[in-house]
């Protein structure tokens, strides 16, 4: 390439690869994924390095993530956060040890290899052993302080345990991730609630701790690893393996898996180890960090731009492949909501054979201009649902055609509509076949009434024959009605009718869940059912009544008072009370705190949110979310978040976690 070619290929690379930063950092809404920014990073990285002329200083090959937002403080970090130089191959790593062997003039004794954990890089500054600021890590120089956002995470010190003594001022560097379990959970909750699912751990974890309200990054699981120091004064571990004992020792969770090796072979051993294991673990990886381990070694090594010449990350190669979508087709979702996905010509991917892939939402098509008859990069991660990243713009030929989005529900023709704000559309025929398929399939699966035996074919079979129109009808089947139907004996019939009748004793916040009333997942059935105790309470409270209760927005409260009107829905309720379905909570409840209302903000020293919730409840308290002049307690945690100032203008009374048992066990304050 010439530099005629060159300089045009590094602006457009540049302005290409500065747009996913800022998607990636801050909006935490990636367009393509790691391999494919790789791969612009890299080629940047190639011309760059042959016209080192074209380098200026603000090319993303020099700077860290991305600029800090404007919502947070800035916070200029006491030594800058670097970042790291990549390895995709042994010889790679070989070439990251002949730099090394050249500066120092001698082998590398200890290597140290740690898993590269991807969640967001954060900074934690304590002073005299106690946390005062945490930020992100930002533009490597200036991050944004989060520091009641990170308070909230249990496995964040907020002061370091003493052994040794610990330094005046220290700054423990690492990674803020979700465990996949947690991802997948709160994933399955927000489907089972027709809301739209997050794309993965990494950016839900970064997004949880880009909240304004410290309240609501405390209801996502977030863990913590640490990795490294910043600035410190007063210590002098020098190796990084010792770095890592210490920072155990102060009562950090270190990750377990960090090695020592003492030369490279059993480091690249070890990069091959992890590529195999990387899918049993519950937090995602997407590599291993290299690094020399003698501290003073690091300091004479250095850095180049961005990156320490003293480590390297290897990263793994990703489970994506291409294969041609052949078609786009959609399917009607029990809350009505098109999900379109991708027919593909099969490809195999880690093993696994792959046929379709989601396609998200008619947005995502449109963004990522995904055409039928186009070459697509298709990704698996874990357990989660493959899917398209987009095109390969560069093998396409003109014939491939843009997707025309129906304005007709594919399944009953009725008109569509696209809430404001919505990245999808809704069919909003409440008889619209699909709906009532998929919410049959909803009411008797597992997490919901449970009713065994009882497939999508079998359902499809009993719609047909017009034996079921909604899923109370299931109550009033009879024996002789399932004869006729195929695959179905007496040992069957009887299986079923068994599992459908145990069905009736299911507790009232698995009923309600089973409803499949849109943003109503288990926990907020289960949060719904404590607070309002039976149907009728629920029937009576009118949307402000709804918006009171813990973790219940205006957008939940509208979707369900919406449900409880409709008169079609109210036949189904009844048609469920009429075949014995007990619509009220269990469990003998105090007195204590009756007619009382409590608002929750910050971090209790001993009980976690939901057993403060439990004790609230288990006297006839409730637990609202926010604070209005009708709140009679506020009750104040550690970092307490907005609402705290709310209450104090409203003069709302402010009580700790000690004085709330107080109040419970009936004392009077
Ligand atoms: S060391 C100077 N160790 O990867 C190098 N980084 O791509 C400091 N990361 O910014 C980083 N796990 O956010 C290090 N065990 C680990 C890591 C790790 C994840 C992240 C970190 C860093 C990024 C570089």
């Amino acid at each position: 390439m010439s530099i005629e070619d060159a300089r045009p290929r590094v602006v457009e690379l540049s302005r290409i690869l500065r747009e996913h930063n800022h998607r990636y950092y801050v909006l935490d809404q990636p367009l393509i994924d790691d391999a494919g920014y790789d791969l612009l990073y890299q080629e940047l990285l190639e011309i760059e390095r042959i016209y080192p002329e074209l380098v200026v200083s603000d090319s993303p090959t020099q700077r860290v993530g991305a600029d800090p937002s404007n919502q947070f403080q800035k916070v200029e970090h006491l030594s800058p956060m670097l970042s790291l130089a990549n390895a995709f191959s042994s010889e790679d790593l070989r070439g990251f040890e002949g730099r090394i062997e050249k500066i120092l003039g001698d082998v590398c004794e200890i290597y140290v290899t740690e898993l590269k954990i991807d969640g967001a890089a954060v900074s934690l500054l304590y002073r005299n052993g106690v946390l005062v600021r945490g930020a992100t890590r930002g533009n490597g120089r200036v991050g944004e302080d989060i520091t009641a956002n990170l308070k909230t995470i249990p496995t964040i010190p907020s002061s370091l345990k003493s052994i040794g003594g610990v330094p005046d001022v220290v700054e423990v560097r690492g990674e803020v991730y979700l465990p996949i379990s947690g991802f997948e959970k709160i994933n399955r909750e927000r489907e089972a609630a027709g809301e739209k699912t997050y794309a993965n751990p990494r950016n839900t974890a970064a997004g949880a701790l880009r909240q304004l309200d410290p309240d609501v990054t405390a209801d996502r699981p977030l863990a913590f690893f640490p990795y490294s120091l910043g600035h410190q004064e007063g210590i002098s571990p020098g190796t990084q393996s010792k770095v890592l004992e210490l920072i155990k020792e102060w009562g950090f969770d270190t990750n377990p898996h960090y090695r020592r090796h003492s030369n490279l072979a059993a480091v690249i051993a070890y990069c091959e180890q992890f590529q195999s294991r990387r899918s049993g673990l519950d937090y995602e990886i997407d590599g291993v960090v290299v690094k020399v381990d003698d501290l003073a070694d690091q300091e004479r090594l250095g850095s180049v731009a961005r990156d320490p010449r003293w480590a390297i990350a290897y990263k793994f190669p990703p489970e994506i492949g291409e294969t041609k979508l052949r078609e786009i087709r959609i399917n009607v979702g029990r809350t009505g909501a098109l999900n379109p996905y991708a027919v593909l010509e099969p490809l195999t991917l880690g093993g696994v054979s792959i046929r379709q892939a989601t396609l998200h939402n008619e947005e995502d098509i449109r963004k990522k201009d995904i055409r039928t008859g186009d070459v697509v990069y298709v990704k698996r991660a874990g357990d989660v649902i493959p899917q398209v990243i987009g095109p390969v713009l560069s093998l396409r030929k003109g014939q491939e055609e843009r997707f025309s989005y129906p304005r007709y529900c594919p399944e009953c023709r009725s008109e569509l509509v696209r809430p404001e704000r919505e990245v999808n559309s809704f069919c909003t025929n409440i008889a619209c076949p699909a709906k009532r398929l998929e919410s049959i399939k909803h009411f008797v699966s597992r997490g919901a009434m449970d009713i065994r035996g009882l497939g999508v074919q079998t359902i499809e079979k009993l719609i047909d024959l017009e034996l079921i129109e909604d899923a109370a009808d299931l109550y009033s089947l009879t024996a002789d009605q399932l004869l006729g139907l195929p695959g179905f004996k007496e040992k069957s019939i009887g299986n079923l009718l068994t599992s459908i009748a145990f069905s009736k004793e299911q507790s009232f916040d698995r009923i309600l869940f089973s409803l499949g009333i849109r943003h109503v997942g288990e926990s907020l059935a289960r949060v719904i059912s404590d607070h309002f105790r039976s149907l009728d309470d629920l029937d009576r409270a009118d949307l402000e009544a709804i918006g009171q209760i813990d973790g219940v927005g205006p957008e939940i409260g509208l979707s369900l008072r919406s449900y409880m009107d409709q008169p079609r829905n109210q036949k189904f309720l009844q048609k469920l009370v009429r075949a014995g379905l007990c619509f009220e909570s269990e469990g003998v409840v105090g007195q204590k705190l009756e007619g009382q209302s409590f608002v929750l903000t910050g971090s209790l020293p001993n009980l976690t949110r939901m057993q403060a919730k439990e004790l609230i409840h288990s006297e006839g308290g409730k637990m609202i979310s926010s604070v209005s002049p009708k709140t009679d307690y506020v009750v104040v945690g550690e970092n307490p978040g907005t609402k705290l100032a709310k209450a104090r203008s409203l003069g709302i009374k402010e009580i700790d976690e000690l004085q709330l048992q107080q109040l419970a066990a009936g004392q009077i304050l």
